[in-house]
Formats: structure tokens, C-alpha cells, sequence
């Protein structure tokens, strides 16, 4: 294989294997970005031909001013608006059955979401089952699912973030405990996609410091998984152009976005914790081309590995959250993140140090082979930087809870399988393992 060939695969532009993959497609919402944007919520569902619109959030947000902001907006556009606000902290398959039976009473022909990716993503699946009806396992991914295509268009749904992280208002994913199977999953389908996406980034502003940190993380994984997936020449190509995944694998489009997201996240993360609003609002960016390009890439074994992490909490309580046993999501998914790039950088370690740099690592005296260790620490710093927990002991696990995190990543096939490295039970034991304290 030539040099030029190898650099082909590295930049993902398309070295093709008999059999593989040789195109990617680009999806994402419509978006809109700016401070002030909630107010465009009415004259956009107007233009996408709401009448009736089911405004999905939760009882903390439908206190705060950006509620009556998006209310107002319907309000003026003329747009009936029905409010369902029992959207749960952790969507479960009760909170998620909860706001599919209030979709198919209320009959609206347009959803707008107003929350983090917990009400984004109940709206979704509200969204989902009122538009094509069907029994609540067909369309979760299998095998705990059916695993059924979702069969045509759904209504409209304009989604509205309230923090910096999920980038669920770009993607088509839904997240949900599943609580009959003591298991994290959810629905996959480029169809579950939000119509339009408005990104005002003055929410951020109030947000306290812990949820910016853990949502922060957040969009770094998704950024580095998302740089360091495998190529999207590796996989092999779909029956029909139709199936192509959106867990494409990494591809000149979601790099992009990633390097820029990387790029923000290194620059503005400690501030945006520390509650500098301009860097708040950076991070709200960063967030968005992390999510498009997340949207278009996939993540791997840190997110999967966080499944089992945030669902067999204990006692662990972060700062900032309600008062439950709860390991956010984004905080979930950093304790493991440092150990998985030392393991998968020797599939591209050039990738793995460019990041690093990116991310304004220190790389006096080190070259691309260092790529994994000098990735690590610098994650390592921003986590100390901004207060993530040391490694899984710091949010209550320990040696002998290693099986059975183990137990709980194992089923993410659809995540493991777009990681660049191969990652069975052995594997995770070791990363896990490795990630039980950083320093
Ligand atoms: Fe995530």
C-alpha cells in the first residue's frame, strides 16, 4: 500500500476495498443560531405549516423565561399550542409512554421541544409513535428491540436546546432506560431527526457551572469519538443507499465540524464553567457542530461504556443536578474517555495528537506516536480544570463493580461496532480497569 493510499484512509476521503463503503451522506436539521432565536419559534412552525403544536418540556424549564418566550412566539404566530411538561429527568419507557399517549390524545400535527436532550428526545418518540402508531418495542433498537425501520416521514418538530451538550436537536437518536431490561437504549433513525433546530444561546446563561461541565465533556467526547471513529470506508456497504447508517463512521464532514468543536472546546470550556458568558455561548457552538458531526459520524466506546456507568449509579450525586443517585451523562462518558484514546490510538495516532493539539495540549518534545498519551492528559487537565470526578471511582464504583459494567457496555453493539479498535468483554474489562482514577 502506497503512502498515498494511507493518507486517503487517514483523511477518511475514500480508499475503497472491494465491497465497502464508498460514499457518505450528509443530514442535519435546519439550523438556526443566535441570541434572541427562541423568538423565531412561532413564524418557523408557521412556515412548516403548524397549526397545532404539542410544546414538549419539563416542570423546572416551564418556570424559567425561555418557556414564555417559545409560548409567546406560538402564541403571536396564531399557532394553538398544548403544553405537556412531565418530560422525566431520565426518559424511561413510563415517562416515554407518559408523552406518546398525550401526542396521540392531543393530535398535533407539529412538535416543538424546549430542553436538553431528555425532552428533545422524549418529543421524538412522541413524535414517532403518533405518526406511525405501533406496538412501543418495534422501533428500539435491537436486540432488546425489534429494531423496525421507521416506515415514512414523521410530523414537524422544531427543536430548542436548553444546554450545551446532547446535541440532540441535530441527531436522530433517542435515549431512554429501558427500566423491564435494566438497560440503557434507545431509537435510531435518520427520520427521528428534528425538522429545524434554534439554538439561542443566551439559555447558557444561567445554567449552573456543574451542568456546563458535564455537558462540556459531553460535547468533547462527542467531538473526539466522533474524529477518531472508524473510517466510513471500513464498513461494508448497505444493501440499498437507504440502510447506510447514520453511525457512518468518521468522514471528511464530521471531521470538520469536530476539528472546530475541539478547537472551541480548548479554548472556552474552563471559562464557559467558570461563568464567563461569552465562552458560555462558544461552548453553545461547539456543542451544535459537535452534534452535526456526531450526527453524521457516531460515537464509540466511551459512550457505551457510559451506558453502564450513568445506569448502575448508587449513590453518586453531582452538583448542579436534582437530588437523585444520578451520573450525568456527560460525566458518565468522560471517566472513561482518557483510557479509551491511550487504547485506540495506535489506529491513528497522527488523529489522536492532532486533537490533542487542538484541544491546546502541551506537545513540546512529542511527536504523532505520542498521539494517545498526550490526548489523555490534556483531557486529563480539563477535567480537573472544570471539576469532573477522578476517573469511575470518583462517582462510586470500584474494582469488583468491573464485571458488571462490563455486563451493562457489552450489549452497545451499534457504538462498539464503530469504534476503531475491536472491543469485546476482555477489552472493556481492561478499559474500565483503567479507568478507575486518572490521578
Ligand atoms: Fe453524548
Amino acid at each position: 500500500m502506497s503512502c498515498r493510499h494511507l493518507a486517503a484512509i487517514d483523511a477518511g476521503l475514500g480508499a475503497v476495498t472491494t465491497g465497502h463503503e464508498t460514499g457518505f451522506t450528509v443530514d442535519t436539521s435546519r439550523v438556526t443560531f443566535g441570541p434572541g432565536s427562541l423568538a423565531e419559534v412561532g413564524a418557523r412552525a408557521r412556515g412548516l405549516g403548524i397549526k397545532r403544536a404539542a410544546l414538549i418540556t419539563d416542570r423546572h424549564l416551564r418556570k424559567l423565561p425561555w418557556f414564555d418566550e417559545v409560548e409567546s412566539s406560538l402564541k403571536a404566530a396564531g399557532i394553538d399550542t398544548i403544553v405537556f411538561d412531565e418530560v422525566a429527568i431520565e426518559p424511561t419507557e413510563e415517562s416515554w409512554e407518559k408523552a406518546i399517549a398525550f401526542a396521540n390524545e392531543a393530535k398535533p400535527d407539529g412538535f416543538i421541544s424546549l430542553g436538553g436532550g431528555s425532552v428533545i428526545d422524549t418529543a421524538k418518540v412522541a413524535n414517532l409513535y403518533s405518526s406511525h402508531p405501533a406496538p412501543f418495542t418495534a422501533y428500539i433498537n435491537a436486540p432488546l428491540g425489534d429494531g423496525r425501520a421507521v416506515p415514512g416521514p414523521l410530523a414537524p418538530h422544531i427543536a430548542c436546546p436548553t444546554t450545551s451538550g446532547t446535541g440532540s436537536e441535530v441527531t436522530g437518536i433517542a435515549i431512554f432506560d429501558w427500566h423491564a431490561h435494566r438497560a440503557k437504549t434507545g431509537i435510531s433513525s435518520p427520520r427521528l431527526r428534528p425538522t429545524e433546530a434554534i439554538v439561542d444561546p443566551r439559555v447558557t446563561h444561567s445554567l449552573p457551572a456543574g451542568v456546563v461541565a458535564a455537558s462540556g465533556m459531553d460535547v468533547l467526547c462527542h467531538a473526539l469519538e466522533s474524529y477518531t471513529a472508524k473510517p466510513y470506508t471500513s464498513r461494508p456497504a448497505p444493501p440499498s443507499p437507504l440502510a447506510r447508517p447514520a453511525s457512518q463512521g468518521r468522514n471528511p464532514w464530521s471531521d470538520m465540524g469536530c476539528r472546530e468543536a475541539l478547537r472551541l472546546c480548548g479554548a472556552h470550556l474552563a471559562d464557559a464553567v467558570a461563568g464567563d458568558l461569552a465562552a458560555r455561548e462558544q461552548m453553545m457552538w461547539a456543542a451544535t457542530l459537535a452534534g452535526i458531526a456526531f450526527g453524521n459520524a457516531g460515537v464509540h466506546i466511551p459512550h457505551a461504556m457510559a451506558y453502564a456507568v450513568a445506569g448502575q449509579v448508587r449513590a453518586f450525586h453531582a452538583k448542579g443536578y436534582p437530588e437523585l443517585p444520578l451520573v450525568p451523562h456527560g460525566m458518565a462518558v468522560a471517566v472513561s474517555a482518557p483510557a479509551c484514546f491511550r487504547a485506540t490510538s495506535a489506529t491513528a495516532p497522527g488523529r489522536h495528537y492532532e486533537a490533542a493539539q487542538m484541544l491546546g495540549a502541551d506537545t513540546i518534545g512529542a511527536g504523532e506516536k505520542d498521539g494517545g498519551e498526550v490526548l489523555a492528559t490534556r483531557f486529563t487537565e480539563l477535567m480537573k480544570a472544570v471539576h469532573i470526578p477522578n476517573g469511575l471511582s470518583g462517582v462510586g464504583y470500584s474494582r469488583s463493580d468491573i464485571a458488571s459494567l462490563v455486563e451493562g457496555a457489552l450489549p452497545q453493539q451499534r457504538l462498539l461496532s464503530n469504534a476503531p479498535i475491536m472491543t469485546d468483554a476482555g477489552v472493556l474489562a481492561n478499559l474500565f480497569e483503567q479507568s478507575l482514577a486518572y490521578w
